[in-house]
């Protein structure tokens, strides 16, 4: 059985995530998504949070499973088995950045993979950075983030802003 992690930090997830995701599953016969706690990022949701939003845009799926994970990825990889980190690129800025921490995953884990697959030319524009700043200008994001998730990310950009 062939394993994939889709590793980050989801805050929120969007439709570019979740192609990814979707697309991920086609390769892999179980895909493991990974919400990863970053103590230095000031997220707008709790690791918590951002997995069960990623849980109510998925629904139950056999073969996807989201955990959220307080560590180094190449030793959750290593602790569950994965054959392969899956990540979404969108543009050349992407790169080096990727690039850096693919060479140091494998650094620290020399069995794992890191598989990139190539964005949607419709969703080579966002991040979940672009949703937060459109949302926070009362801006329109339903074309960037699934329906089921539109209001908890609008209550808590409008909570967070006092
Ligand atoms: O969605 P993001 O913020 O681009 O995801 C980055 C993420 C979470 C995948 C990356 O920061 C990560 O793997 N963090 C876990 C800590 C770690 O393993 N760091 C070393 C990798 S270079």
């Amino acid at each position: 059985m062939k394993t994939a992690i889709c590793p980050g930090s989801f805050d929120p997830v969007t439709i570019g995530h979740l192609d990814i995701i979707g697309r991920a599953r086609k390769i892999f016969d179980h895909v493991i998504v990974a919400v990863m706690v970053n103590p230095k990022k000031n997220t707008l949701f709790t690791a918590e949070e951002r997995v069960t939003l990623i849980q109510k845009c998925i629904g139950n799926m056999d073969d996807v499973e989201v955990v959220c994970f307080d560590g180094l990825l190449a030793d959750y990889a290593r602790i569950r088995s994965a054959d392969a980190i899956v990540k979404g690129l969108r543009a050349l800025s992407d790169f080096e950045y990727e690039f850096q921490q693919a060479l140091t995953n494998k650094k620290l884990n020399p069995q794992l993979e890191t598989m990139f697959l190539i964005t949607r030319s419709e969703n080579m524009f966002l991040s979940s950075s672009i949703v937060k700043q459109i949302a926070g200008f009362g801006g329109d994001i339903s074309n960037f983030v699934p329906a089921c998730i539109l209001e908890d990310i609008k209550e808590r950009i409008y909570a967070s802003k006092g």
